[in-house]
């Protein structure tokens, strides 16, 4: 396992998870309920983006800052509350002016957006990630942090015992066969777990590889977002998306507001497509 996320964080593709997790938590978490969260690939929970991995990189300057120096006129509700989400995070470092410089992983939005009684366990591989990510969540006792296989994990864990969950699945894609494994891992799950909602980032270098992923959710209910720079550096990556499926009520009307201004901030087409779970694409 050679991938650090720290090279990546805040990148464009981030955004984009990140923005619609930040919506989903807030969705699933207004019904009087307990939820599970399971963040099957976490890494380390939170990034410095002057460390030297991420000045290496510099990804963040075409994502989360972009994002954030972006006109905030008309910015619609959902990306207002990803920001605000950062900006907490980086506060928690004793931060409140300056550009941004600490950024929160997934396992830090989804503990921000939890309420005492939910329960969410995050698996990390790598075990200098796993240990960071020990760290980052040190004493406390609403995430559970293991150092473990996040497709095992999702088969020992579904269903939950809430019968109400949000699985976040966010492989490195190193593996030639991650889509394959990816698909195969939601399908078992899906059996398992039915009703849960699922939302399953992917890369789009390989446009045929994207596209029959794709369509391996055919039958399933779903909401496909897309976005793809205009001008990316060469040999980077330029587009990616986000399977989420099941998704709450109103998630989608949500994201037809988002996902084009974010697209418009970033310079990215961006596309979203609808799958009712009898039939194929709509938009
Ligand atoms: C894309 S990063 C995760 C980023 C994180 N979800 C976020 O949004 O902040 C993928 C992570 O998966 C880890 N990883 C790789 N294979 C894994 C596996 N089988 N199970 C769990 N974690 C794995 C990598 O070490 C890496 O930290």
């Amino acid at each position: 396992m050679n991938y650090r996320h720290a090279f990546h964080a805040g990148n464009f593709t981030e955004v984009l998870k990140h923005m619609a997790l930040c919506e989903l938590l807030r969705l699933l978490t207004a019904k009087d309920k307990k939820l599970f969260v399971l963040d099957t690939h976490a890494g380390a929970g939170g990034y410095d983006l002057e460390s030297d991995q991420a000045a290496r990189t510099k990804e963040a300057d075409a994502g989360i800052l972009r994002l954030m120096a972006a006109p905030r006129a008309g910015m619609p509700a959902a990306v207002a509350r990803y920001l605000a989400a950062v900006a907490a995070y980086d506060r928690k470092f004793g931060r409140s002016a300056g550009p941004l410089r600490h950024y929160p992983g997934s396992p830090r939005l989804v503990r921000a957006g939890l309420r005492p009684g939910d329960r969410f366990v995050a698996c990390e591989l790598h075990a200098e990630d796993a240990l960071a990510l020990k760290r980052e969540f040190a004493g406390d006792r609403g995430v559970e942090v293991r150092q473990a296989d996040g497709y095992q994990a999702l088969k020992a864990l579904m269903p939950p015992v809430e019968r109400r969950g949000l699985v976040l699945l966010d492989p490195p894609f190193e593996a030639a066969d991650e889509f394959d494994r990816l698909a195969r891992a939601l399908k078992q799950a899906l059996r398992r777990f039915a009703t849960g909602c699922y939302a399953v980032w992917y890369p789009i270098k390989d446009e045929a590889a994207a596209t029959a992923f794709k369509e391996t959710l055919a039958g399933v209910k779903a909401l496909i977002l897309e976005l793809r720079l205009r001008a990316a550096p060469e040999g980077k990556l330029a587009a990616c998306g986000l399977a989420v499926i099941n998704p709450p009520w109103t998630f989608e009307e949500a994201m037809v507001e988002a996902l084009p201004w974010v697209g418009s901030a970033l310079d990215a087409g961006a596309m979203l497509t609808s799958r009712s779970s009898a039939s194929s694409p709509t938009a």
